[in-house]
């Protein structure tokens, strides 16, 4: 089977990262992860994606300062050089300008930590919890020019509970996305996935009794 290139975009710990990693490892995987870059010198993920033997590389942002686009071009001039066919990025800090998107139009996926269109931007734990919601989750979408919309892939959700600070609830909502990322990549890499005015329809479907009610009644 030929798989599909894919380069990851880094910024942090790249924990995201490391369950695409792995999970691309099953032969059956329909894409091959075969570049890691970094616009953060030092990130953690670079370490830990040196380690399972993928090429890594470091593009700063902060030298190339407001010319986003040179910034970009550097990045796409290596994702071509590499023949890279999709995109993922994990925890990317850096907002993508229209020129570098359109450019990888429909092949660049992103990882968000809430059920778009709810609470994009940061800090989306605590705005959940400030307002009361009882299901909280993650989402896989494809980029577009605006930030953090575009085709929604998949999403999965956790309960949100009573006692529950951001931190304890960004871990469970992190335990969604190392498990959705990698089920959205096998996804779109294997060509089960095409868009139709504006929204991604996917051969794959929740079954119907997929039901989270929360709270749940003891
Ligand atoms: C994740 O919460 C992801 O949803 C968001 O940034 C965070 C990255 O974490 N886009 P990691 O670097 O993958 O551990």
């Amino acid at each position: 089977m030929e798989k599909r290139r894919v380069a990851i975009l880094i910024s942090g710990r790249g924990s995201n990262m490391t369950a695409l990693i792995e999970a691309a490892k099953a032969e059956d995987f329909p894409a091959g992860i075969v570049l890691v870059i970094s616009n953060i010198a030092g990130a953690g993920g670079l370490t830990k994606a040196a380690e399972s033997g993928i090429e890594t590389a470091t593009i700063e942002s902060k030298p190339f300062g407001k010319d986003r686009e040179a910034f970009e071009r550097k990045l796409h001039e290596t994702l071509v050089a590499h023949n890279i066919e999709l995109v993922c990025l994990a925890g990317f800090l850096r907002l993508l300008t229209p020129w570098f998107v359109t450019r990888w139009d429909g092949r660049m996926l992103n990882i968000h930590p809430a059920l778009l269109p709810s609470y994009r931007g940061l800090h989306t734990h605590e705005r959940a919890l400030a307002d009361g919601v009882k299901i909280h989750g993650a989402t896989v979408h494809f980029v577009v020019p605006e930030m953090d919309s575009g085709p929604i892939i998949m999403q999965g959700a956790v309960a949100v509970l009573d006692g529950d600070t951001p931190e304890t609830l960004a871990a469970r909502v992190l335990g969604v996305e190392h498990r959705i990322y990698p089920d959205a990549l096998r996804l779109v890499a294997g060509g089960g996935t095409r868009i139709e005015n504006g929204q991604c329809k996917t051969e794959a479907s929740g079954s119907p009794d997929d039901t989270l009610i929360s709270p749940a009644i003891i």
